[in-house]
């Protein structure tokens, strides 16, 4: 059988236990774990608020896990298609916020949303640090 290979996207600032967790449920799901990291710049233009850490530094940490195989940047959210094309995706794994918003993909690739970890996020981090000032 030919190997397996997952695609996902995300931003991965302040990279927590909820992060690790999808990683590690996708990895499970094949062979290859692709993972695009949304650019500084993407962010900003999706939230108006750059990320705490620079791409670079969200690239590497997400690199270094074990169970990553293969990371880019991601530059524009139009450009999932050609991600996936490109990446040879078979699988790409969404959580379930975006439940529903990725089957246009159906077509070139299987299209999986898995349930996010509760009660944490890089948004609440944020607000449990600043909310000690
Ligand atoms: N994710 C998850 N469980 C969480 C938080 C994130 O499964 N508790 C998943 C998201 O669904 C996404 C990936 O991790 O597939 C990257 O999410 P990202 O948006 O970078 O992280 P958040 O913590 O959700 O960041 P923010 O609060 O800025 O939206």
């Amino acid at each position: 059988m030919s190997k397996k290979r997952i695609i996902t996207f995300g931003t991965f600032d302040l990279f927590h236990v909820g992060h690790l967790n999808i990683l590690e449920r996708s990895k499970k799901l094949g062979d290859t774990l692709i993972v695009g990291i949304s650019t500084d710049n993407l962010n900003y233009s999706k939230k108006q608020k750059y990320p705490l850490y620079k791409q670079e530094e969200r690239l590497r940490i997400v690199n270094a896990l074990g169970i990553v195989d293969e990371v880019f940047y991601e530059e524009s959210l139009e450009l999932k298609r050609d991600y996936i094309l490109k990446y040879n995706a078979d699988i790409l794994v969404m959580g379930n916020d975006w439940e529903g918003k990725f089957d246009e993909f159906k077509d070139v690739c299987e299209v999986v949303y898995l349930e996010r970890t509760p009660s944490i996020s890089t948004t609440e981090i944020v607000e449990i640090i600043r909310s000690k000032d």
